[in-house]
């Protein structure tokens, strides 16, 4: 782990944003990730982490959250910063003020920027970019000299946090690497919200890249953004790992060694609500849930139970790792026992975000990290 951390790899991660796990080569991943396993360490070892003092950490949240809020809130407090989470739907982005603009006021007093906007395909992702072309326009323009990453708290493209979260949780959990490991992702179930394409698109296009052989499940019709799923083939092609669809959920659990069970809108009614959207016509917004909904209702049995979880594991042993990123829908995406069986493994899954955070705006501002992260039995080791 400690030559992940050395000067020249962090280097490479100064000033950068995160706006997919795609924009990042796996080599910096790998560091970023190394990164959030040493913070973990210093944190849970009463080590101070307190790199970024007097900062301001800025959220802004167009979609509901528990978990990324409160990691956000998390990361930023253990690094010494202020965080300061506001509904983007009270800013005068509601009024047509545009990315560019959003981005340059927020640059003029913030030090870094996460964004959650994941509910319209097309919008999201696009957003941050252009909010980011606003924050380093104005940087550039007032010389200012301060770093304002941006982070992705979830986008319609792709939840690279929750995702990352996931690759360290995995990695602990399989006591170091995915390579070779079978891990499913598959649609379930659910009756509460047509819910965003970004987690699944998110977890298959970054465990390919580490040599996993990731199968993905779904009722027909709910296929994932073509870009997400050529960013998997590719990533599987490269790292020796595998990536395959299956329309049957009993297959894709058997012999899997984790399983990550979570539902996703049917793609059809996702795209249709990019116009209904555009109009601003709520009529048709409600009509495309409601739609949404019953097609979900035609697949009440892609559920996660007991039976399928008995199929998982090397020679059916059945002892896959369950995931989610949670909310999920207990009774309809997950049964009640299995969810009680893991409940304090998601705990921890979702744990995993405040360090990926911490090592996002880390990697991202502090100059020297390698000095700052330094382990004193390391240093003692090489002198
Ligand atoms: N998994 C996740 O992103 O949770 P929240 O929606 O609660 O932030």
């Amino acid at each position: 782990m400690g030559h992940l951390l050395d000067h020249q790899r962090l280097n490479a991660l100064f000033g950068r944003s995160l706006l997919t796990t795609h924009d990042w080569s796996a080599a910096d991943l790998d560091t970023l990730l190394a990164v959030a396993h040493r913070l973990e360490q210093m944190d849970r070892g009463g080590i101070s982490t307190a790199l970024l003092p007097n900062e301001l950490a800025y959220a802004m949240f167009f979609d509901n959250s528990t978990r990324t809020k409160s990691a956000w809130a998390g990361a930023a407090a253990r690094l010494g910063m202020q965080p300061v989470i506001v509904d983007g739907s009270s800013t005068q982005v509601a009024h047509g003020e545009t990315a560019e603009e959003t981005g340059a006021m927020l640059g003029m007093n913030s030090h870094a920027l996460g964004v959650r906007h994941d509910l319209i395909l097309g919008e999201g992702n696009s957003f941050m970019r252009d909010v980011q072309r606003g924050i380093d326009d104005y940087l550039a323009a007032s010389n200012d000299p301060r770093i304002v990453p941006i982070v992705n708290l979830q986008c319609d493209v792709d939840h690279p946090t929750q995702a990352l979260a996931d690759l360290l949780w995995l990695r602990e959990h399989f006591g170091g690497d995915v390579a070779g490991r079978k891990i499913t992702m598959s649609w379930s179930y659910s009756p509460s919200y047509a819910k965003p394409l970004s987690v699944p698109q998110g977890v298959v296009s970054l465990l390919t890249r580490f040599g996993a052989h990731v199968t993905l499940a779904h009722p027909q019709g709910y296929e994932l953004l073509p870009g997400p799923m050529a960013w998997a083939a590719q990533g599987a092609t490269e790292s020796g790992g595998s990536f395959r669809v299956t329309h049957d959920m009993d297959d894709a659990f058997a012999g899997a060694e984790a399983v990550y069970p979570k539902s996703w809108g049917p793609h059809a009614l996702m795209v249709e609500r990019v116009a209904a959207n555009k109009a601003g016509d709520g009529a048709a917004m409600r009509d495309i849930e409601q739609r949404a909904l019953a097609h979900n209702a035609q697949h009440r049995d892609w559920i996660c139970d007991e039976r399928r979880m008995a199929l998982t594991g090397r020679d059916s042993a059945g002892d896959a790792l369950y995931l989610h990123c949670l909310p999920a829908d207990i009774g309809a995406e997950v049964t009640p026992g299995v969810m009680d069986r893991f409940r304090v493994a998601v705990a921890k899954e979702a744990n995993k975000k405040v360090y990926v955070i911490m090592a996002m705006l880390a990697a991202a501002k502090v100059p020297d990290l390698a000095l700052r992260l330094a382990d004193p039995a390391d240093v003692a080791d090489a002198s």
